[in-house]
């Protein structure tokens, strides 16, 4: 069956851990602004009709312009961006299609989604419902209190590190978005259906696909280009 699919893109974050003068979307990557990358990805492939980006609205105006000269073209709708990621996030979906099946979610500081990525999380959502993308933690793990002490260590085996793309059924996501009664502290798109209880399955993805949040990471994200 082929589903049709909408993609949300959260890029309305400060940007501040980066120290950029520049927003965080068009800090320059190799050349690029970071966020081209997130939506070319998403652009390119054959599982993603249309695409709604969340965007801090001081930046819609240079964002428009930057989807222009480089030719993405399922960006049906800009959006201004929540105060949290998933504020950005209800906002998008607020506007999404409804005859969507499936909606992915992928951060806009993500710059590495893999096609087969996408492809997977959309084939997951499809069969379970909903699917995260996620990689097994190699770290040992502490738990520690406020003073840095540390309380004990966390068997890590049966850990992972959520990313995204996450994808889920749209009729799912959007129950669950309506039953939550406070998606304020909520980090990622899963925990809101997941603390309703629902099952959410862990689709393995890549460590490349790394999150820009630091001086650091972009750097890291050059090597990697
Ligand atoms: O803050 P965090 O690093 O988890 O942000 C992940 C993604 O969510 C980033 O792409 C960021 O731009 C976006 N975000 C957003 N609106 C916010 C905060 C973060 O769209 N209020």
């Amino acid at each position: 069956m082929r589903y049709r699919v909408a993609a949300i893109v959260p890029a309305a974050g400060s940007g501040k851990r980066l120290k950029a003068r520049t927003k965080k979307p068009f800090v320059s990557l190799a050349g690029r602004p970071l966020i081209t990358y997130a939506l070319k990805a998403l652009d390119s492939s054959k599982y993603i009709d249309e695409i709604y980006v969340a965007a801090d609205p001081d930046s819609i105006k240079r964002l428009e312009s930057v989807i222009y000269k480089y030719g993405i073209r399922k960006v049906t709708k800009i959006v201004a961006g929540g105060k949290t990621r998933a504020g950005s996030v209800k906002n998008c979906f607020d506007l999404v299609n409804p005859l969507c099946d499936i909606v992915l979610i992928h951060d806009g500081a993500r710059p590495f989604p893999g096609d087969s990525d996408i492809m997977n999380s959309v084939l997951l959502a499809g069969r379970f419902g909903g699917c995260v993308t996620a990689i097994p933690m190699t770290d040992t793990v502490k738990l520690a209190d406020k003073r840095l002490f540390i309380k004990k260590t966390i068997d890590r085996s049966s850990l992972w590190r959520a990313q995204t793309p996450q994808a889920f059924r749209y009729g799912m996501l959007k129950k669950a978005l309506c039953e939550a009664k406070d998606i304020s502290g909520v980090t990622d798109d899963a925990s809101i259906l997941e603390n309703l209880g629902r099952r959410v399955k862990i689709l393995k993805g890549s460590p490349r696909n790394i999150k820009i949040t630091t001086i650091e990471d972009l750097k890291i994200a050059e090597v990697l280009i």
